[in-house]
């Protein structure tokens, strides 16, 4: 191994040429997954769920994360709680709805019920079981940790991982942009998207903070935007502060989007299509200006996509917000589940809009994903020929000082990290990792490279 490449079987890390590649049998061979079950979803903080999810005390849903059922629901006490949906009697997932309200969970088997604390409250004939039963051994599981973060909840299923926002490092200020757009709150709205993809559930984490794709896979998009007056010229501009791409520290990284400076810019959305929307999108940037700062502002109304190492995207458009993970079923299948984040209290103008955005662009018959889903499928089949064309090459980028939007560093971030939980590699960030800074003054310098080119944004 020469100086300046790191390499296992899985990744070629070469910053002296500079070349990254991936090797496609951890996209398609099935021990592989067993092992990221193992070394990677049962030791990651996984989501769970948006607290609005539940409105109030007594609201359920249901859900599997990383594999297992789960209950997430909210107590009387107005507590989040997550269990297994497993009942402890003989193992029955106890409820089978995806969402609703009651003071009980009843296990349809032999009427074991359960308060929303998890706690055993009622069974048929308790006498049967002795004089000295008691119902708290036999509450409903839960997973080793839960904890959240603004809004976002997620569980681990090792008991053994460092404090969530340990985990997130640079990733919480990513997660403050999204959850300061509201002073009520941020609110998963309308219901849930679910699709399955004929593909490795990695392509998706890759996929979703691509920059480089849209111009080609979603170039009808691109192209009705352009029909309807929209002016992208804005949106494609490539190297500054929020068009960079940013290595957030543990496999997490986020590509920013449009300059929203003005509060009017969409992004990838379509135009607003009327003055009023205009205007209370003008007056919430100026609201939130005078609130955290001109800058933290900006970041706020520029949109972005992050993905959290290893399978939760929260993608900003400005007009719409989707929360996406997905789970793989088999190496070449995944499930994914997607989210609509809105303000609470935003203008109904404005949340009508983005409503419209999630389903036309993000859903899985709107205007993005079908051809999203097709980029995918496709590079699954392609990699049957793997043994005779085994490499993904990772490198748009590398060269530059400050990659951008377009490049591939946030993929490059993903794998290093995954290689590092699958093969104990230890790859050297790329660019320095960006830290939790809060809202400081933006955007954070990064020194200069000399093996680089260009000037650092
Ligand atoms: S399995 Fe739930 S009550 Fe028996
Ligand atoms: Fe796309």
């Amino acid at each position: 191994m020469s100086e300046g490449v790191t390499e296992s079987a899985f990744v070629i890390d070469d910053r002296e040429t500079p070349r990254f590649r991936v090797h496609r049998s951890a996209l398609v061979e099935s021990d592989i997954l067993e092992q990221e079950r193992r070394l990677i979803f049962d030791r990651s903080w996984l989501f769970v769920g948006h607290e609005s999810e539940l409105n109030e005390p007594h609201d359920f849903r249901t859900r599997r994360v990383g594999g297992r059922p789960i209950i997430f629901t909210r107590h009387t006490d107005g507590t989040v709680q997550v269990f297994l949906n497993s009942c402890p009697h003989r193992g029955m997932a106890i409820e089978t709805r995806p969402e609703g309200t009651g003071r009980f969970l009843k296990c349809f088997y032999h009427g074991w019920s359960f308060n929303t604390e998890g706690t055993l409250v009622a069974l048929p004939d308790e006498d049967s079981y002795g004089p000295d039963f008691d119902r708290h051994n036999l509450c409903l599981a839960r997973p080793p940790k839960v904890s959240s973060y603004r809004g976002f909840v997620f569980l681990s299923w090792t008991e053994d991982i460092e404090d969530l926002e340990q985990y997130l490092g640079g990733a919480c200020d990513i997660i403050d942009l999204f959850a300061d757009q509201s002073d009520v709150g941020m609110r998963v709205i309308g219901g849930t998207h679910l699709y399955a993809i004929r593909a490795n559930w990695k392509l998706l984490s890759e996929n979703s903070y691509d920059g480089y794709h849209a111009m080609t896979t979603h170039h009808r998009y691109l192209a009705m935007l352009k029909e309807s007056g929209k002016d992208l010229s804005k949106v494609f501009a490539k190297g500054t502060g929020p068009n960079l791409g940013w290595d957030l520290g543990n496999g997490h990284a986020v590509i920013g989007g449009a300059d929203g400076t003005g509060g009017t810019n969409t992004g990838l959305g379509r135009d607003l299509s009327t003055e009023a929307a205009l205007q209370a999108q003008v007056t919430r940037r100026d609201h939130f200006a005078a609130k955290y700062g001109e800058h933290w502002a900006n970041r706020m109304f520029s949109g972005r996509n992050l993905v959290l190492f290893p399978n939760l995207a929260l993608v900003d458009l400005i007009m719409g917000i989707t929360i996406r993970t997905y789970y793989p079923v088999s190496p070449d299948y995944m499930e994914v589940t997607a989210w609509s984040l809105q303000p609470g209290d935003d203008d109904p103008e404005l949340q009508h809009m983005r409503q419209e955005n999630f389903l036309t662009f993000w859903g899985p018959a709107g205007l993005a994903t079908p051809d999203d889903i097709e980029a995918l499928e496709r590079c699954q089949q392609g990699f049957a020929a793997y043994e005779l064309a085994p490499w993904n090459d990772i490198s748009r980028g590398m060269v530059r000082n400050r990659p951008n939007f377009a490049d591939e560093l946030q993929m490059r971030t993903f794998w290093r990290e995954w290689d590092r939980r699958m093969t104990g590699t230890v790859h050297p960030p790329e660019v320095p990792i960006t830290p939790r800074a809060g809202r400081v003054n933006w955007p954070y310098q990064p020194p200069s490279d000399p093996h680089r080119v260009g000037e650092p944004a």
